[in-house]
């Protein structure tokens, strides 16, 4: 899929105030500093689309972006940043559980996970929770740049283990690089795919 345009629409905290349910939906959800952000300026080709930091916590709100003017992707702010406070958590909570259970044209969670680490508890729940909700998930495998391919195959089939401990089928999956642009083609040719259902 070719992307032709890319446009920032609205940043909100409530999913009423969202842009109308009408267009096929993707969200871009994972811990703090995993690489949401780059990873959606590295699928549209614009460097700046989103906000990106090298401190965690950057992305507070949720922000849509209208692509090719047929579907949206969406930024969210991260979970498990531990810095934060309280407050921040139970708010952080509230608008991604109203978002994710209310948004009736999420056509799929992008789930990023850092291909560094091994399986990770607050990963697993997140997941688990989508899986109980019955809300369509990927798992997309960040930051593959940083370390060999044979050790992100190893992290990879650490959390495949884990997931299948639970769940009969365990979700597709993706290795991605914002910096060398791995799993482009393999990320928008999915959201073509779903885009047609
Ligand atoms: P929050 O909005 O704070 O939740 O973070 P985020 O998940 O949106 O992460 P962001 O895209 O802002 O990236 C965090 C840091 O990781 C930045 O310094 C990025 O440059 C870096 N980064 C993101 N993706 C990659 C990647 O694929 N490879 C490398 N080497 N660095 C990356
Ligand atoms: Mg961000």
């Amino acid at each position: 899929m070719q992307i032709r345009e890319a446009e920032f629409l609205m940043s909100n905290t409530r999913v009423d105030q969202c842009p109308a349910p009408t267009l096929p939906e993707y969200a871009f959800i994972g811990r703090s500093n995993v690489g949401k952000s780059s990873l959606i300026n590295m699928l549209t080709e614009r460097r700046g689309l989103a906000k990106t930091s090298s401190l965690p916590g950057k992305t507070q709100l949720i922000n849509h972006f209208l692509i090719n003017k047929q579907w949206y992707l969406v930024d969210l702010p991260g979970y498990g940043y531990a810095k934060t406070s309280k407050v921040n958590r139970v708010a952080w909570t509230r608008m991604i559980n109203f978002y994710l259970r209310q948004r009736l044209n999420l056509a799929c969670v992008f789930v990023l996970i850092d291909s560094r680490h091994p399986a990770q508890t607050v990963d697993l729940e997140f997941m688990e929770m989508l899986g109980t909700e019955g809300i369509p998930f990927v798992m997309v495998f960040t930051k593959a740049d940083k370390q060999s391919n044979s050790r992100t195959q190893l992290q990879v089939s650490d959390y495949m283990k884990k997931m299948s401990e639970n769940w009969d089928e365990v979700p597709q999956h993706f290795i991605t690089s914002a910096e060398e642009k791995t799993g482009r083609e393999e990320l928008l040719a999915f959201i073509e795919n779903v885009n047609r259902q």
